[in-house]
Order: C-alpha cells, then structure tokens, then sequence
C-alpha cells in the first residue's frame, strides 16, 4: 500500500494513510476512533491540529470551521488527505464502533418507490454488508466527485445487501443521479459503515426513534434491531415519522412486521403543514399537526426521561428534539443518539 504514516502526538498511537483517503477515514480503518459525526465537514466534531507534515484539504471553506478555528490553524480530519507523514493533535481517541470502514464496489439491484419524493435504493455490495443498526455509509455516485451519507435501512447481512431510503431533494445534486440516471446495475462505490447514533442493546430502556425525511432508514434499522434482540419480546419501542405533510410520510411494512416480535411498537405521525389530512390506515392514529418533536413531547408527556432516544433527520429536526428533551425535559443527554449533519 502507498500512503502516509500519522502518528497522534502525545499518545504513541500510530496509523497508515492510504493514497487520497482522509485523516479521519484511515483512523477508523485501523480502529482508531478519532472523534466525528457527519464525515462530510459540516458539524466540526473532527477539529485537529497539524503539528507536522503536509496534506491537502478537501473542502477549503467547510463550514465545520470557524473563522476563529481557521486562525488558531484547526483543520477538520474528515476534509484532510496526508500528503506526507503527519504529526497531529487531537481530543481524546473516542469510542471505536465494532465495524471498521472499508470501501467497495455495489451494484444497484432494486429501486423501490416509497412516496411521492422518497424510493428505497438497494446496492448489493462485491464483499460484505456489516454494520450495526442506525449507521450510515459514504455513497460516491458514479461520476466520481459527488459523494454523500446515506444511513442503511437494512441489518447487517451475509447477502451483502446495502438498503438506504433516500428523500429526493428539490435541485439534489447526489439525489438527481440517484432518482434520475442511476439504473439497476449501476455500480456505485460504497465506504462504510460510519456514525454513534447506533442501537445500544445493552440500554435496557424502551427506545423512542425519531425520524424524518431520509433520516427513516436509520430508524427502520434500530426497530428491526430492536426486533432482532434475544429479549425483544420483554422491549417496547415508540417511532415517531415527521414531515410536511401527509404525502411525505411513509410506514415502512418491515416496521409493521417487527412489531410482532417485540412487546410493542407504537407509531406515530406527524405533520407541520396546516392543510388537513387524514389518520394513517397502518397505525390508524389521526397524525399529529406540529413537529414531530412536539409530537414526542406531547405522546411521552412527563415519562420522557424513561427513555433512549435515537433521531435522524434535518439538522433542524435533530436540533429541536435535543432543545425539547435534554434542555427543557432535562433527559441526560447521553440517552439521545444523533450524528449532526449540518
Ligand atoms: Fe468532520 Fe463533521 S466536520 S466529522
């Protein structure tokens, strides 16, 4: 392999850096968990020091850095590719997750319509499909330039299958090949699995997952995590499905089935437009008009401590569910899990 060698001052941990391949990425390859959550330069929670060496920023101007990070010389790990050996400063090595990262090729084998704006794209991977549920993976598009994080809306398996629920966004660079030019057999280079916001089965709490826009798949993965655990018929677990309104909301039918092997699962819907719209058939609860953090607050009223939460969604999804919970419900705040994708 040609590549660098990085070593983290003041701790004695050493790793190698393949050619092009980030700062970040390469530590996780070699379980060393430097601290991250979006991997795409936006949240800033990958912030480090160069005290030797040279590399090439990926994403000059990335908004994880501020003007003052820029002028005390921070960089981010995640937009960082080593073009020599490197010395850096970095917090504390974090949690490493059980499944290291690895980068393959994936065909597209089924594209599945969900919504009006929303398909299930399923890859089928050339070497293995091993990740923990709630995790996401780097998707690079075929032209070679556009990448994104998708969360996987599967369980890991040995029939090498990687399902993400994308929502299409309006003028999309990512989802317009997505929805647009990719065909079954495309193939598409797929680096994961990454991310915290994982299920814990060791938490013996009932879970609530709170989901929005393509941030579903994450939590179609936890509840059938969730279904799969040895003592799932002693868990209960709440999903709460936000979005515009009625049309953007789907309830996945793998969702419906993993209800049955667990004690109980509550679904339920919200929707922030003002225009009316009617209960779901599957759930068969009227959809809550509001947010679907006000959704949360309200269903789980003064129990909402009792809980470990897992969100995924836009940023201002996210951010308000952890404003409503943990700042004015006083949950501490290790019992909500979310990777900040601002
Ligand atoms: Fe690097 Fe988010 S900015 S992980």
């Amino acid at each position: 392999m040609t590549g660098h060698h990085v070593l983290v001052e003041g701790t004695g941990v050493r790793f190698s850096c393949a050619e092009g391949d980030t700062l970040l990425r390469a530590a996780l390859r070699a379980g060393v968990g430097l601290s991250y959550e979006c991997n795409s330069g936006s949240c800033g929670s990958c912030r480090y020091e160069l005290v030797d060496g040279e590399v090439r920023d990926r994403r000059p101007g990335a908004p994880g850095l501020t003007a003052r990070d820029r002028r005390r010389g921070r960089r981010l790990a995640c937009q960082s590719e080593p073009l020599s050996d490197c010395v850096v400063r970095a917090p504390e090595p974090a949690e490493v997750t059980t499944y290291r990262p690895v980068t393959q090729t994936a065909l597209l084998s089924a594209v599945r319509p969900l919504t009006h704006d929303m398909s299930e794209f399923v890859f089928t991977a050339e070497e293995r499909a091993e990740f923990a549920p709630g995790q996401y993976a780097m998707i690079h598009l075929p032209d070679g330039r556009v990448e994104r994080a998708y969360s996987m809306s599967n369980l890991g398996n040995s029939s090498r299958e990687w399902k993400f629920v994308v929502k299409r966004v309006p003028d999309g660079q990512a989802t317009s090949i997505l929805f647009d030019k990719l065909e079954v057999g495309s193939a598409v280079v797929i680096d994961g699995p990454y991310g915290h916001a994982y299920l814990r089965p060791e938490r013996n709490r009932d879970i609530v997952c709170v989901a929005g826009g393509s941030g579903l798949g994450a939590m179609i993965s936890i509840i059938l995590g969730a279904a799969a655990l040895p003592d799932a018929v002693d868990r209960t677990a709440h999903l709460f499905i936000g979005g515009r309104t009625e049309a953007d909301i789907h309830i996945p039918d793998a969702v419906l089935v993993a209800r049955r092997r667990l004690r109980a699962l509550h679904v339920r819907t919200a929707v922030s437009a003002a225009d009316g719209c009617d209960p779901q058939p599957e759930c068969g609860i009227a959809p809550f008009r509001g947010f679907v953090h006000e959704a949360v607050v309200g269903a789980l009223g003064e129990n909402i401590r009792d809980f470990t939460y897992y969100a995924a969604g836009p940023p201002a999804m996210t951010d308000a569910l952890a404003r409503a919970l943990v700042v004015e419900g006083g949950l501490a705040a290790d019992h909500l899990y979310f990777d900040r994708f601002c």
